[in-house]
């Protein structure tokens, strides 16, 4: 089914390309003004669920987002395991992560060209490619924002195949007629985006730093996409570690900081890059394998008690399997199932007596309760995950457990049954109240305990 839709996609490419030969540019000499200043550039996140996002619905009960949730977080480690074991093409253009409202959880909203035109794009650190509808856009799925019109941007220029932007982005044949670079990004699920690759201005704006521009920025500037929903994005801004990636041009450093996802109208969840990147914490080692952030997990405790897991279990094998991704796309944790049942057994000996087991209809093989959070587990320990170098991401109750009912909630850290001994991904909920800081170059992730608010300052 992917490869016919991946056929689709060349056909009307071609077709695109044969009667658009008018967009042929003239290029214009860049005007660069030197920056000693290192620069940082700052976007808000805005997650799928909060009150900003254009997903958001007022009147969805908690099931309907934790439904959501739940299908998300499976199909991306789903994906993580598919990527980490080389399973499908590793061609870049081919390997992302669905831009699928199911399974977009953070947005960043930054402007393209002269003038800036806001866009909304979802953020993905399992692929690489920044990529945006662009007009004409004959077949594109639906979006919130007007699609960008490159033809009213002075700051537009399509890329030359030469370009060694062009080898790196599009691996193989990838050049029209008049020797523009042109791209294909496919996702595992079908869905693809096909057009030009481009330079353009990025402009970000915060309110305590004013604006700040990225001039010649490289993106795919799409024309064409496959999608079999009602999108609101406008593309994907891709965070992966390649030489494309817009993260790689701006210094290899990015962090974000993520506040409570709990919470639909909390405004502080953020994404820095750039050299001026806050890089500060207890830093961890990080290690790149097919293009995906390993950290190495060494145990994992639950309040002052370390938790009798063998280390191992959470390494990757010298064939490639296993190991501890960190990302940024999956709401819940997983561990591997001889993990799984350590920590759990822990769990449910301190609940017993105390707590009420429930099954939940969206995890029925998950650890749940009857109860709040707040009310039902005080003085209940939080868990720790420790980290090579001495560093400990602590996870307080609100990162451990999730609401899944107005009067339930589950384990975040689960097990996927039915995937073997696999893949350990630590999530979003987990890295809560942290400033989490990559440093490609250094090969480091830096965990800081901090109130995202006060990064604004
Ligand atoms: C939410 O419910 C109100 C009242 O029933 C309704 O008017 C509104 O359209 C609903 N909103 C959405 C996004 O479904
Ligand atoms: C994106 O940014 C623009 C300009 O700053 C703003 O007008 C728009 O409301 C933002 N969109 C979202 C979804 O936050």
């Amino acid at each position: 089914m992917a490869t016919a839709v991946a056929e689709l996609v060349r056909l009307s490419l071609i077709t695109f390309l044969l009667t658009s030969h008018s967009l042929c540019l003239t290029a214009n000499p860049a005007t660069t003004s030197t920056v000693t200043k290192p620069k940082r550039f700052v976007t808000k996140l805005i997650h799928h669920d909060s009150a900003l996002s254009p997903y958001y619905n007022p009147n969805a009960s908690i099931r309907d987002i934790v439904s959501r949730l739940v299908k998300s977080s499976a199909a991306r480690f789903t994906y993580l395991k598919a990527k980490s074991t080389n399973a499908f093409v590793m061609d870049d253009t081919r390997a992302g992560v669905v831009p699928e409202k199911s399974a977009t959880e953070f947005m960043a909203n930054f402007s393209f060209g002269e003038p800036p035109v806001p866009q909304l794009l979802a953020m993905d650190t399992g692929s690489n490619l920044l990529w945006v509808h662009c007009l004409p856009c004959t077949k594109c799925f639906k979006q919130s924002n007007p699609i960008f019109d490159p033809s009213k941007s002075s700051t537009y220029k399509t890329l030359p195949c030469a370009s060694p932007d062009c080898i790196q982005s599009s691996p193989g044949d990838k050049c029209d007629s008049s020797n523009n670079c042109i791209f294909l990004q496919k996702y595992l699920d079908g869905t693809a985006a096909a057009g030009l690759m481009a330079t353009e201005k990025l402009t970000f704006e915060t309110s305590d730093e004013g604006l700040s521009p990225v001039s010649d920025a490289v993106f795919g500037c799409a024309h064409e996409s496959i999608a079999d929903y009602d999108g609101q994005i406008s593309g994907v801004l891709g965070l992966g570690p390649s030489e494309i990636s817009l993260t790689t041009k701006l210094g290899s450093k990015f962090s974000y900081c993520i506040g409570s996802i709990r919470d639909p109208n909390y405004p502080h969840n953020q994404l820095i890059f750039g050299e001026g990147t806050k890089i500060e914490g207890a830093a961890t080692p990080l290690e790149l394998y097919n293009e995906l952030y390993y950290l190495t997990l060494e145990g994992i405790s639950l309040g002052q008690s370390r938790l009798q897991i063998d280390p191992k279990v959470f390494t990757r094998s010298p064939s490639g399997t296993g190991g501890t991704v960190i990302d940024s796309g999956t709401t819940l944790s997983f561990v591997v199932k001889s993990a799984y049942d350590v920590l759990s057994a822990e769990v449910q000996k301190l609940a017993n007596g105390i707590l009420e087991r429930v099954q939940d209809p969206d995890t029925p093989t998950a650890l749940c309760y009857k109860g709040t959070i707040d009310r039902d587990l005080v003085g209940f320990p939080g868990a720790t995950f420790h980290l090579a170098g001495g560093v400990d991401l602590f996870l307080d109750k609100t990162s451990l457990f999730q609401v899944t009912g107005e009067n339930e909630f589950c384990l975040a850290v689960q097990m996927l049954e039915g995937m073997g001994e696999g893949l350990n991904v630590i999530g979003i909920l987990a890295q809560q109240n942290y400033n989490v800081a990559y440093d490609i170059a250094a090969e480091k992730v830096y965990f800081q305990y901090i109130d995202c608010e006060l990064l604004e300052n």
